[in-house]
């Protein structure tokens, strides 16, 4: 059944290659409803014990990969502050370290005490053991610190968008941890638990989410973009403050970048830099998010992290009817930026499906010149729209039609994407949908560093027009 479809798919594939340079996938997704998954569901069990900490989740807490920060929520009392950690290779000599304590109220709600935790000077390329918690409550994880950044170490991403906690959010986290090509750290594209879909943003569902996500978050760091749903602004409910469930409960190294917000940033880990943007901060001229990047572009070093990545939340390129151009006004203000600097790929989520886009740029316009068609541009950046985690909205079906010259492939469908990256001048980059064995590849793609091999990389032939 499944070949057939894919066998129908590739004619189908061939046929829109010659008419748009882009192909439209004919998978068509079983229809059914999409919903959260109920509170009493397996994936959100409260961990046993009194005050045990639940919600524990990790990530990068400094430039360079040498630091992370340790979070985590306990419900009875304030707890321990403490994590307790050591390295593989000296189990004899844990080392302790102290955080801090945050609460926040929202509407009726009041949170947990959500704890975090820097631990610093970690040894590169190492594992570590941690545990949050006491006595019979105490628990225990672990994590990879990354390797010295440096332009040839190779390195998996995972890439995620939009997940929220239905079952089609269980089913991509389950595909992502049963990757065969095991991804070391993800790119998350915003859009974390969907808790404001829930009468009054129940931030019950922010606790479930992390819950939800533990099985993998605690082991491994997500790289956290701000997305609509983290807004959680709503004045009818007296909650004026935007961001506020997110900023207490998910902590970023801003600071570590000059960043004077948690909601744009840079990390480098390996062989890449990466870029966080928030399309729902101020990012016109003058802003503090416009001078940041301009400041932070200069600063990239190839030689020393080859490959570019820039995360956002709402896609400046995507051909799906939904926010359909949302992004507009922020693509004019950093596009020619990005191209400028040869960034090799932008990931995105928001829209609710699957796209991947060839290497193309808009920037000749200048209002007198009519030249407002994006056009092929090799010193462009690919767009990839990964914002098919599987939340309770459901699927982006509406494309828009036809496909423009600019799309090279696109699906509605959920699932995640992995960026391999095998040294400076080559990333294997795969899309895995759900409803496929863990190692089918839907689509894929074989990067070329902008910097050290900008070959030709396009995967559709240029429309003739
Ligand atoms: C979520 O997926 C896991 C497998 O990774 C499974 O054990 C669990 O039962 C699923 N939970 C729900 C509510 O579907
Ligand atoms: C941040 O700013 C300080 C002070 O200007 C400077 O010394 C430091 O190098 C900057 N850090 C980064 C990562 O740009
Ligand atoms: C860029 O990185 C390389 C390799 O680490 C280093 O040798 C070089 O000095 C750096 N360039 C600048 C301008 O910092
Ligand atoms: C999608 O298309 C269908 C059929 O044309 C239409 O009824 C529906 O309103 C569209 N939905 C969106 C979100 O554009
Ligand atoms: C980089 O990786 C690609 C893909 O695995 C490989 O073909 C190429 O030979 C590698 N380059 C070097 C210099 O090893
Ligand atoms: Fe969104």
């Amino acid at each position: 059944m499944l070949r057939s479809i894919v066998i129908v798919g590739f004619l189908v594939l061939n046929v829109a290659v010659l008419c748009n340079g882009g192909s439209t996938s004919s998978f068509v997704r079983k229809e059914e409803k999409t919903e959260d998954m109920p509170l009493d569901s397996d994936v959100f069990a409260v961990p046993p014990g009194h005050n045990a900490p639940q919600q524990v989740h990790i990530i990068q807490g400094d430039l360079e990969g040498k630091a992370v920060i340790v979070s985590w929520v306990t419900m009875d009392e304030k707890g321990s502050n403490q994590v307790r950690y050591w390295s593989e290779k000296d189990k004899s000599k844990p080392k302790v370290s102290n955080g801090k304590v945050v609460t926040y109220k929202y509407h009726t709600y009041k949170s947990g005490y959500i704890h975090h935790c820097t631990i610093k000077k970690l040894e590169h390329n190492t594992k570590y053991y941690y545990e949050v918690g006491t006595g019979k409550s105490a628990r225990q994880f672990w994590f990879m610190t990354p390797p010295e950044v440096g332009p040839d170490v190779p390195y998996t991403f995972g890439v995620m968008g939009d997940l929220g906690q239905t079952y089609d959010s269980n089913a991509t986290l389950t595909h992502y941890e049963n990757s065969p090509s095991k991804g070391e750290a993800v790119l998350y594209v915003g859009d974390l638990s969907y808790a404001d879909n829930h009468p009054n943003h129940d931030n019950v569902r922010w606790d479930t989410w992390g819950r939800f996500s533990e099985r993998v978050v605690a082991y491994q760091p997500w790289i956290w973009t701000t997305g609509n749903h983290e807004l959680d602004f709503a004045p009818e409910i007296g909650e004026n403050i935007p961001f506020k469930p997110f900023t207490h409960r998910y902590h970023v190294p801003y600071k570590a970048s000059n960043s004077t917000q948690p909601f744009w940033y840079s990390i480098k880990r390996a062989s890449a830099y990466v870029i966080v943007l928030s399309s729902y901060s101020a990012y016109g001229t003058y802003t503090p998010q416009y001078q940041w990047l301009l400041e932070e572009l200069p600063k990239v070093n190839r030689s020393e992290t080859p490959w570019l990545i820039v995360l956002v939340h709402s896609p400046w390129y995507n051909s799906n009817q939904y926010h359909y151009m949302e992004a507009e006004t922020m693509r004019v203000m950093f596009e020619p930026w990005l191209v400028e600097n040869k960034v090799d790929v932008v990931f995105a989520g928001h829209v609710h499906a699957y796209e991947r886009s060839e290497r193309i740029s808009n920037i000749a316009y200048n209002i007198l010149n009519k030249n407002c068609t994006p056009v092929r541009d090799q010193s462009a950046p690919v767009y990839i729209n990964i914002g098919d985690g599987g939340n309770v909205e459901g699927l982006a079906i509406n494309m828009t039609e036809p496909q423009p010259d600019y799309s090279a492939h696109r699906e509605a469908s959920f699932g995640h994407a992995i960026f391999d990256i095998k040294n400076k001048t080559h990333a294997r980059y795969s899309w895995h949908r759900n409803q496929d064995g863990y190692a089918v590849e839907a689509d894929s793609m074989w990067f070329y560093n902008r910097f050290w091999h900008p070959l030709d990389d396009s995967t559709t032939k240029k429309a003739s027009q």
